[in-house]
């Protein structure tokens, strides 16, 4: 890849940012490609070079960039101006709206990322109950603040620091680890932690290390255990929310839990986050309750104006449906390409999203961490030169965005039957 500029760029970035970048997945060895310009399934960058995308921003690009509706919006609230610091209209539409989709959100607050959102449902659980102690899956990611950056997913488990440095021990010892898809490891905690436990949180599905799915009765069992134990169940639901369905896993699986978190589509494309609950949960939060949560930038404008409008499209055009179908397709396509090679790996996924596993279809994060990581590296690089940009870790979920033409789907598969073997 001719890659002058992004190189020299990367050169002047190592100087001013840790590695080079302002989030650490982004430091893509030997240097990142820097963008230019973002359209539709494809990204430029500053060399000129085409990518098809399917990274998509990590996941919240679902209808593709530089949507037509979507910069019609923004633009049109960007001419009503930007940030109020008073309540607008659109923020009650658009929770509205939520409220209707997502079973388990009475009311919920407007925050700026997924962070936020998951730092806010806990310090909410953690408010209602009392308690201080909270039970993680072991690989989710929910963010990079203190209370889950206990052997998290993503980014920390592709640069091998999924405990972070500077997390007080105090802090970490709340947060109790269980792996997913195993009810016996959270009955176990849940009784021998009785009365001290306020949440358990966790991805419905396992996005940042995976996608890995439930197995069948896993999410039901939580949901029960849960109740038994009189502990807080939240879903974070940045990455499945409104890509699963509209409503999320929750919706998707049936499963109701007590509070959930949202970000990355319905924002989209522009920060945002989401923490909802049942009423009795959401009541306990400042100005009415004493749980605080504040933001200078809650309920941004032109996130709200971006989020409507994709909401408005995914509805409207009925894309989830055709989308998940070709998420199927795709799919089908690589696990009959990987027999072909007469390869190992695993094709794995859900709705829009997939991924080859270099190694067994996992079940959990140990599973997961036992891939061949170096390889999966090396054949993103080489997808990179063809021309297809796919997250560059083995960690990461793959996307599918509504702009992705089956012209542009044949094209990547060819990249994968040639440079799955190396
Ligand atoms: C499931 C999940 N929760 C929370 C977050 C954090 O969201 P943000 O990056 O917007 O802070 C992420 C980010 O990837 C995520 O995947």
């Amino acid at each position: 890849m001719s890659s002058d500029a992004s190189s020299r760029l990367f050169d002047v970035a190592k100087r001013l940012m840790p590695g080079g970048v302002s989030s650490p997945v982004r430091a893509i060895s030997p240097y990142p490609f820097y963008v230019s310009r973002a359209e539709g399934p494809r990204l430029w960058d500053v060399d000129g070079k085409q990518l098809i995308d399917y990274c998509l921003g990590y996941g919240p690009m679902i209808l593709g960039h530089r949507h037509p509706e979507i910069m019609e919006r923004v633009v049109r609230q960007l001419e009503q101006g930007w940030l109020y610091g008073t309540p607008s209209e659109l923020e009650v539409r658009l929770a509205e709206r939520i409220v209707d989709l997502y079973p388990s959100i009475d009311m919920l607050r407007f925050v700026n990322t997924g962070t936020e959102a998951t730092m806010a449902a806990i310090r909410i659980a953690r408010g209602y109950t009392g308690r201080d102690r909270i039970v993680k899956v072991e690989g989710g990611f929910h963010g990079a603040h203190d209370s889950v950056l206990v052997k998290a997913g993503s980014g920390a488990t592709t640069l091998g620091i999924p405990d972070s440095l500077g997390v007080p021990k105090d802090t970490a010892k709340n947060t109790l680890q269980v792996p997913y898809n195993d009810l016996g490891a959270i009955e176990k905690v849940l009784t021998e932690f009785e009365g001290e436990v306020a949440a358990v949180i966790m991805e419905p599905v396992l996005g940042n290390i995976g996608p890995i799915l439930p197995d069948a009765g896993y999410l039901e069992g939580v949901r029960k255990l849960t109740k038994d134990h009189d502990v807080i169940l939240i879903f974070d639901e940045v990455i499945t929310g409104f890509r699963l369905s509209l409503g999320g896993a929750q919706t998707h699986y049936g499963i109701v839990p007590d509070m959930t978190t949202l970000g990355k589509i319905i924002g989209g494309g522009f920060p945002i986050g989401v923490v909802g609950g049942k009423r009795e949960l959401m009541e306990k939060v400042a100005p009415i309750g004493g749980i605080y949560q504040a933001g200078t930038f809650n309920g941004s404008p032109t996130s709200l104006a971006a989020g409507m409008a994709t909401l408005d499209v995914l509805e409207k055009e009925r894309i989830l449906e055709r989308l998940n179908s070709t998420g199927d397709d795709m799919r089908k396509a690589l696990s009959q390409i990987v027999e072909d090679l007469g390869l190992n790996y695993s094709v794995v996924g859900i709705a829009s999203t997939f991924k080859i596993f270099f190694g067994d279809a996992p079940k959990n994060y140990v599973e997961a961490l036992s891939c061949d990581k170096a390889g999966y590296f090396a054949f993103f690089q080489r997808m990179l030169k063809s021309g297809i940009f796919l997250p560059p870790s083995q960690f990461e979920t793959n996307f599918l965005s509504a702009a992705h033409s089956e012209d542009d789907i044949n094209q990547t598969l060819e990249a994968y039957k040639s440079n799955l073997l190396g």
